[in-house]
């Protein structure tokens, strides 16, 4: 199935919007990395030193190509407001380690900290998710959380993946290897109409 061109892509429930990110998302991205760095470092390989506008640029630029082959699918969580209203930025989610093959993908999320436990991430989720199985054609989403990453596991519950077990030595930060519970999302578990 060939995905939907970028420009053309824009989930929303009334309460969030995720869209592609483009380099006006770029400032929005250094301030909620930068104010949630000490929650964000323990779990996500991209936290370890404060963020840069540059280096958030040269991100932002490198993510088209990174769609159109299909690699990889970077969101920005904004706050759905008034349409003439600047949007907040409350996040990041995705897809990465899209299998062409198996056609199953790794789904990511981290929420700023100043907006955690308003059920953001638990909504970014289904939104994604749909979009994952309807657009991408996906048959599985996998989500993978390390085991002393207590709020994201309750995420995934609340989300309605089905946890599937441990993986030993499945997450490497820094010099740091941690075990991992998979999680995992079929379209039926949606509500949509494959297995
Ligand atoms: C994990 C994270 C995405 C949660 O985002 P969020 O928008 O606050 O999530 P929600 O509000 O939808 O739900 C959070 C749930 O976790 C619970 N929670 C929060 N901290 C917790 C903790 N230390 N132990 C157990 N549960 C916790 C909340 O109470 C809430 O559950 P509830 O609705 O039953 O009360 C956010 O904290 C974050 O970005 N963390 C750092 C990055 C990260 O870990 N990303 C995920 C990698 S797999």
């Amino acid at each position: 199935m060939q995905p939907l061109s970028r420009d053309q892509v824009c989930l929303t429930d009334g309460v969030i919007t995720l869209h592609p990110v483009r380099l006006e998302h770029a400032e929005g991205f250094v301030a909620a990395i930068n104010e949630s760095l000490a929650e964000l470092r323990p779990w996500m390989s991209f936290a370890q030193a404060p963020a840069t506008l540059p280096g958030i640029r040269d991100w932002i630029e490198d993510q088209p190509a990174l769609w159109e082959r299909g690699l990889n699918y970077a969101f920005a969580v904004l706050e759905a407001g008034a349409a003439d209203e600047e949007p907040v930025l409350l996040g990041g989610c995705g897809f990465n380690f899209v299998h062409p093959v198996h056609r199953l993908a790794n789904l990511i999320y981290w929420v700023r900290t100043s907006r955690c436990g308003e059920g953001i991430a638990t909504r970014l989720i289904p939104l994604l998710a749909g979009f994952g199985f309807r657009s991408l054609g996906l048959n599985r989403i996998e989500i993978v959380v390390a085991a002393g990453n207590h709020a994201s596991l309750r995420v995934a519950e609340k989300a309605g993946a089905l946890r599937e077990g441990l993986m030993r030595n499945r997450i490497l930060l820094g010099d740091t290897l941690q075990e991992a519970i998979m999680h995992s999302l079929i379209p039926g578990d949606l509500g949509l109409g494959r297995e």
